[in-house]
Parts: structure tokens; sequence; C-alpha cells
């Protein structure tokens, strides 16, 4: 554990802090958030997990959707936002009693380094655990664009999964569509069947849990006329795509999730996963991006 790890928010407000811009802050418990504040966006990020739960560019309405029954602990994902998963996505295929989607959504991250500009603020959170050196680069600014680098520390080759599990606000779920899959097949996780390419946008009117193969770099949007705008997901070193809305009756089963939230939310995931999973050499790294914006239709 290095020194950013154990300051406290007026520590790091007197390291990294970016006058108005970007301050940092504890909740009740003790768990330090950091607010960004400019002119092109507000927005807001947990060290623990490095987990986005606001971005809200000028004009638009908030991008991320998070759960009003959202536990804030440090055993525990927050429900919403962008949490990462890594370096597995799911239930870990050899040991399934280790926590689904890996251990970095849990973990408290450092700040490493934090920079402003004419046109964004940008934060470097990481974290450390072998085999596996991981840097979260954050940039706010009109669009949200996230790096999630990572370096294998070990002498021999190392596989991982990874996701920015993205959980978007939308108006209503039975009104919107995505585009930008419609070519892409995918394994739907509920049936563990796969599918080729539905030709179409996707429109949701049951629970969804699929995983799409999608190495193209294609933007993928949420169309939502009802709110007047599409949110639009651009990639890149991503070969993999969640898409996952839990519906009624899971919604009900999560205890940390709101019964009717399942109409207001969808998830659009950067990932690599499965038979698209990383293989990185020794010493090597890798960098998988994403960026988040919101355009008025
Ligand atoms: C999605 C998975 O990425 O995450 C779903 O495809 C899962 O199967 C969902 O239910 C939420 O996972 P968790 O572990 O945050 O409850």
């Amino acid at each position: 554990m290095d020194d950013a790890n154990r300051m406290n928010a007026a520590q790091l407000n007197a390291r990294f802090g970016l006058e108005a811009q970007l301050r940092f802050e504890a909740n009740r418990d003790g768990m330090i958030f950091g607010v960004v504040d400019t002119p092109q966006c507000r927005g807001q990020f947990w060290l623990h997990g490095a987990h986005i739960t606001s971005f809200q560019p000028q004009g638009h309405d908030e991008l991320l959707f998070v759960s009003r029954d959202a536990i804030y602990r440090n055993d525990k994902a927050i429900r919403g936002g962008v949490p990462i998963c890594f370096p597995w996505f799911g239930a870990n295929p050899s040991a399934p009693d280790l926590p689904a989607h890996g251990w970095a959504r849990t973990q408290p991250w450092t700040v490493h380094n934090t920079k402003q500009s004419e046109h964004s603020v940008e934060v470097e959170l990481r974290l450390s655990q072998q085999p596996f050196e991981v840097t979260f680069r954050m940039e706010f600014s009109s669009a949200l664009r996230l790096h999630l680098s990572v370096i294998n520390k070990s002498a021999e080759s190392q596989k991982f999964e990874s996701a920015l599990h993205s959980y978007f606000a939308i108006s209503d779920i039975e009104s919107i569509e995505i585009t930008g899959l419609e070519a892409a097949p995918f394994l739907d996780q509920l049936t563990s069947t796969t599918h080729t390419g539905a030709g179409e946008a996707i429109r949701f009117n049951a629970e969804t849990d699929r995983i799409y193969t999608a190495i193209n770099d294609n933007p993928i949007a949420i169309v939502d006329p009802a709110a007047g705008r599409q949110i639009v997901v651009e990639r890149s070193n991503s070969a993999s795509v969640v898409v996952w809305n839990p519906w009624i009756d899971k919604s009900q089963r999560m205890g940390d999730f709101g019964d009717d939230e399942w109409k207001t939310m969808c998830c659009i995931e950067t990932a690599n996963i499965g038979a698209e999973c990383i293989e990185l050499p020794a010493g090597k790294s890798h960098c998988m991006t994403a960026c988040h914006r919101a355009d008025v239709v």
C-alpha cells in the first residue's frame, strides 16, 4: 500500500485536488469519493472500485443510472454507475466461491495522478494485485472517456477478462432501442445458446443478458426518443459487448436494486470476455477504452 492509499480527503485535496474542478470528500463511513465540476460536465467517482457514479455533460440529463438501494460498503460493489469487472467476468470458472465479476470493483484504488486542461479533468486511479497492475484513466469532458490499462507484472503470460459495466439512465426500457450490434453474434446467458446477428436493432420485452461478439469498433447507441437523446458508446480494443436488463423477477431478487428500477436502466458493457479474453505476455500491457456521450435527437 503506498501513501496515496492511506490519504484522507483533506490530504487528497492538497495533493490531487484541482481547485473548484476536482475535490475529494468522504461519506459518513469514511469512503472517499471525488467530485468533478467543470464548465463541460459534472461527475462523481469512488476510490472503492474506481467506480464512477455520475456523469452529466453540460446541457444534458444524467447519463448514468445508480440504484436508490445501492449499498456503499467496502465489501460490496455499488449497484449502478460504471463498475469495473476484472480480472474475470461473471462467476470465476475455476473457483466459483470467489466474488462474481472479479476483485477490482471491491478494492480500494489509489489516486495516481490528476490534471486539468481547458476542456477536461483527468483522473488516474491505480490498483496493483499480483500478477497485474491496473490503471483506470477517466477523462471528464463533454464526453466521459475511460481507459482501462492492464500490465502483466509476472514472468509468465496471463489471461484476463474485463468489462466496464456501464449502467445507463433511460426513459423507459420498453421504448428504447439499441443500434450498432445488428450484425454481431451473441451468447444468450439465460439459455446458454448462441445466435447469429439478428439483423435489427435490439428492443426489450423480457429479461435480457447477452454477450455480443462485436469485433468491429462501430459506435453503439441507446436511442431514447422520449428522453430526446441518444447515448453513444464508442469502444476500442474491446471485442465483446454485454447487454443486460434484469426485468421484473430478477429486480425483485436483487437486494440492492429497486423492484421497479429495471424500467429506467440498461447496461451496455465494453468488454473482453470468454473466447475474447486477453492473453497478455509477461511484461506487456493492454488498454481497452470506452467513450460515453449524449447526442440530442
Ligand atoms: C451482467 C451479467 O454483466 O451483470 C449478468 O451479464 C449479471 O448476468 C449482472 O446478473 C449483474 O451482476 P452483479 O454481480 O453486479 O449482480
